[in-house]
């Protein structure tokens, strides 16, 4: 799943594992984060700035699920969301992202070793969970990406139901990803959840996903939106125009 958003020499590009179930192996993170000091999966911060901003305020507490060397957190630091906790599972992501913080002379970022799927957390206790990139992880051993196998959806959904507890009862949870509506709808429309359901699209080329999740705000029909639609490549959308154009009919009205 990597993709290079990377150019430019500060980002080292690392080869891909030879397979990509090695994504689901925190092993393999150990190993990658060992030798790499900064990766931006993705995009960097400044191609979704603007989003983040119309949904995030500055006295928020923010959870970022899976930092790896990314450096979000501190965008978001320099930004004025100075209540920030980050979680990875590698031990070695979060020792040197601690040390790249410390030696920036940030202590107040929050950075734990933990599992996204076993959220050691209270219940209702950040206003926004953010990820990027790290929701995608879950997905590389699914098999057939319109039905995927029962090990990812259980997965997928202990994620997700964790994100939501910890949520606050109007908190925002923040997916981007390149993971398209048709893939991440069912899971995000599952009737355990009282979020509603936007997205837009960023980037150039490639068009990236960013998903804004409502806690307490789904709708009774259960449907989404997008509230800012820029117009992504025929070919990504392809199916989505032919399936369910519904989605461009009532966004544009
Ligand atoms: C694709 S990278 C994304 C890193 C970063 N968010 C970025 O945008 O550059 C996925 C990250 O998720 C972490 N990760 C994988 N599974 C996880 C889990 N179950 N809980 C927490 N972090 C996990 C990996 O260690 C890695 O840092």
């Amino acid at each position: 799943m990597d993709t290079d958003q990377n150019p430019g020499a500060e980002h080292k590009k690392t080869d891909p594992p030879s397979s990509a179930s090695a994504y689901l192996d925190p092993n393999y993170w150990n190993q990658r984060f060992s030798n790499e000091e900064h990766y931006e999966w993705f995009k960097d911060y400044s191609h979704f700035r603007h989003l983040i901003q119309a949904h995030i305020k500055h006295n928020c507490s923010v959870l970022e699920l899976g930092c790896g060397n990314s450096q979000l957190c501190e965008e978001l630091y320099k930004d004025g969301i100075t209540e920030i906790t980050c979680i990875d599972l590698s031990s070695v992501a979060v020792e040197r992202m601690k040390e790249r913080l410390l030696s920036k002379g940030n202590k107040e970022i929050k950075v734990l070793e933990a599992d996204m799927l076993d959220l050691p957390f209270h219940s209702e206790c950040f206003d926004v969970v953010i990820e990027k990139g790290t929701m995608d992880v879950l997905f590389v051993d699914s098999g057939d990406p319109w039905n995927p196998q029962p090990a990812t959806v259980s997965k997928v959904m202990a994620m997700l139901e964790g994100v939501h507890r910890v949520l606050k009862p109007d908190g925002i949870f923040i997916s981007i990803t390149f993971g398209q509506p048709h893939f991440r709808r069912p899971f995000f429309h599952n009737p355990k959840f009282t979020w509603s359901v936007e997205w837009s699209t960023f980037g150039d080329g490639f068009h990236y996903f960013f998903y804004i999740l409502r806690k307490g705000r789904r709708s009774l029909n259960g449907g989404e939106s997008t509230k800012k639609i820029e117009m992504p490549s025929i070919c990504l959308y392809q199916e989505e125009l032919e399936g369910e154009d519904y989605i461009f009919r009532t966004n544009i009205d």
